[in-house]
């Protein structure tokens, strides 16, 4: 398998519990490196056009509320099929699905906080970490 880039950010509920470091160790134990990361706070309008693609559902407003409640840590993984090996790790988008040991079953408080955003594609990876980082700010 390939080595790949993909987007991950530490959402707002994990940054207030002072979970970046447990989930990043979460990524390194499986063999992900952190090529990039940054601290930021999202605007409204950062926040809706990361998640455009789902404007027209009904979990939208709120979440986009949610993604600017507070800081998110950004990040660009890299390693051998990352996108889906980092999919892996999260688990599933409901922690009430999400397989023991993933992320999300450990971490996440509802489907809504769910501590982790993986881009879910390696074409969504490369338009996902082009929103946030400059190649200059990769470094692999
Ligand atoms: P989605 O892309 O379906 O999941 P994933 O993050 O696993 O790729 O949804 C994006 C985010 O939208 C998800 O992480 C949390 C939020 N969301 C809700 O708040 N309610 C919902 O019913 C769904 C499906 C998602």
């Amino acid at each position: 398998m390939a080595t790949e880039r993909t987007l991950s950010i530490i959402k707002p509920d994990a940054t207030r519990r002072n979970l970046t470091g447990k989930i990043n160790a979460r990524f390194e134990e499986a063999g992900l490196r952190i090529v990039a990361q940054k601290r930021v706070q999202l605007t409204k309008a950062q926040a809706g056009q990361f998640y455009s693609v789902h404007a027209e559902r009904s979990f939208f407003g709120e979440l986009v509320d949610f993604m600017i409640s507070g800081p998110v840590v950004v990040q660009v993984l890299e390693g051998e099929g990352a996108v889906a090996r980092n999919r892996e790790i999260m688990g599933a988008t409901n922690p009430a699905n999400a397989a023991p040991g993933t992320i999300r079953a450990d971490f996440a408080e509802s489907v809504e906080a769910n501590s982790v955003h993986g881009s879910d594609s390696a074409e969504n990876a490369a338009i996902e970490i082009s929103y946030f980082f400059s190649g200059c700010e990769i470094v692999g």
